[in-house]
């Protein structure tokens, strides 16, 4: 929208989250919550973005680097008209319509804010005041309206108890003409219950000078929801959850149980996958078509292609699994894991910077770091590749077609060539040569008639 320019206020420590960290930075469906609100604006194109910080500023501002955004600092905070007054400098000379909102509210939606600065567009509006009407309205300013207008806004700790009775309140989200904005900021007092520079007493201002002050109520008060405790982080969490497995369900994800299905906003799922009870998928992870993940499965920045099973209790971090790949139980896929197609990691088997290639095994009980693996390769139960020398890591190659079996130690450097076989309890420090068979433990000794010698002695 032309003309347009966004403030996000985020320089309030947040005290009721009880934390060292900024408000602003815990997660919700694994993204900081400012992300939410850099998220809504994006799409407005506004001219300049800025966000107020104080508390934790540099942590805050390193959390959001790969935002295109400008940084206004807040110290000390005394209150949101306070923190607006700090973005003065940035918007010097902008003209037009200035859309203000909290970090805290991760529901917004970019319809939402469209609307409300159509409605201040349309009706030449000083301030428009995105406002809701709630059943439970404690903890927010209350919109005071005098023959139907908004005359102002009163916070809770100043309203009287017939004020306390009002259902509309504040979002903290408004529509701004710059013009008269910074003139007017200045005029506000602190003469209130917390000493503080009240960002909503520009209400007030702007109908004693005769500027013209809307509002525009949400449909869906949910939408407005700010964090302020953990308790609504977490209530807020949920319905973030919510709204994006029934995105996955209408896409045609199966989600066998949304309540405990835990799917991270950026993940992406294919069409007639199923996720069964207590799956997590998180971060920047991406889940092909046809798949079936199974119970108490955590994925993690990771890429599974399409057709993949991967059944009950994987921890899967950083890693990629091709098309057709059977995966666990108990499986740990560490970064770096790289299963091709149609292979298969079975119980207890943990893999880390390693290739798998297509076709192979491992079925069970083993080690594979610092690996390639070619196609076609059968690592038996209990096979150990030792890859770490207790100062540096080594490389062990395993090519095409051969056979490791069971109870094997690989110690790193080495090579098996194709089509070589390693004997059951080998401890292999040299190379397998192609097409050969390497065994390296003891030689079996029998003594016969040793136990009888023994107990009679
Ligand atoms: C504010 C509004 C209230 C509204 C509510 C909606 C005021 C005075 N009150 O109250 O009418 O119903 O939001 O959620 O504006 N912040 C700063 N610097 C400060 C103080 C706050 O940057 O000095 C930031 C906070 O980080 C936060 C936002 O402003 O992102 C709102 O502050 P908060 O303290 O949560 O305001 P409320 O008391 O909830
Ligand atoms: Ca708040």
């Amino acid at each position: 929208m032309a003309n347009t320019h966004v403030v996000i206020l985020a320089a309030g420590k947040g005290t009721r989250m009880q934390s060292a960290r900024p408000k602003v930075l815990h997660r919700v469906a694994g993204l900081p919550m400012a992300d939410y609100a850099l998220r809504a604006t994006a799409p407005l194109d506004a001219a300049s973005t800025t966000l107020v910080v104080g508390y934790g500023a540099e942590q805050v501002q390193a959390a959001l680097s790969r935002w295109e955004v400008g940084f206004a600092t807040q110290a000390p905070q005394l209150g949101t008209g306070h923190a607006l007054m700090q973005a003065e400098s940035a918007l010097a000379g902008a003209t037009g319509t200035l859309v203000l909102l909290a970090g805290d509210v991760p529901l917004l939606r970019t319809a939402t804010l469209r609307a409300l600065v159509a409605t201040h567009r349309q009706a030449g509006a000083a301030a428009t005041v995105l406002t809701a009407t709630v059943p439970w309205p404690f903890g927010y300013g209350r919109i005071v309206r005098t023959q139907g207008r908004i005359a102002r806004i009163v916070e809770e700790r100043d309203a009287t108890p017939d004020q306390r009775d009002i259902r509309e309140i504040n979002s903290g989200i408004y529509a701004l003409d710059l013009a008269p904005l910074f003139d007017a900021l200045r005029s506000i007092a602190t003469e209130n219950a917390q000493g503080e520079y009240y960002l909503t007493d520009l209400v007030s201002i702007y109908r004693r000078r005769k500027l013209v002050v809307e509002t525009v109520t949400v449909e869906r008060p949910e939408e407005i929801r700010g964090i302020n405790s953990r308790t609504e982080l977490a209530e807020v969490g949920a319905i973030v959850r919510q709204g994006k497995n029934e995105e996955l369900m209408a896409a045609g994800v199966t989600i066998e149980d949304p309540a405990t299905t835990y799917v991270d906003t950026d993940v992406t799922v294919g069409a007639d996958t199923v996720l069964h009870p207590g799956v997590t998928l998180e971060g920047r992870t991406v889940v092909g078509s046809a798949c079936e993940i199974h119970s108490g499965v955590r994925i993690v920045d990771s890429t599974i292609e399409d057709g993949v099973t991967i059944n009950n209790h994987c921890v899967i971090t950083d890693a990629r699994v091709a098309t057709g790949a059977k995966i666990g139980p108990f499986a740990h896929l560490r970064p770096e894991a790289d299963i091709r197609r149609d292979a298969k990691i079975g119980n207890f088997v943990e893999v880390k910077k390693a290739v798998v290639g297509a076709g192979s095994k491992a079925n069970h009980l083993a080690y594979l770091g610092d690996a390639t693996v070619g196609e076609g390769v059968n690592v038996g139960a209990g096979t150990i590749i030792c890859n770490y020398d207790g100062a540096t890591k080594h490389h062990t190659v395993i090519e095409d077609g051969a056979f490791i079996g069971s109870d094997t130690q690989l110690i790193a450097p080495v090579t098996v060539g194709k089509g070589a076989y390693v004997a059951s309890g080998s401890s292999i420090t040299d190379d397998v040569p192609a097409g050969s068979l390497a065994v390296a433990r003891g030689r079996q000794t029998v003594k016969e008639g040793w136990v009888a010698r023994k107990r009679r002695a």
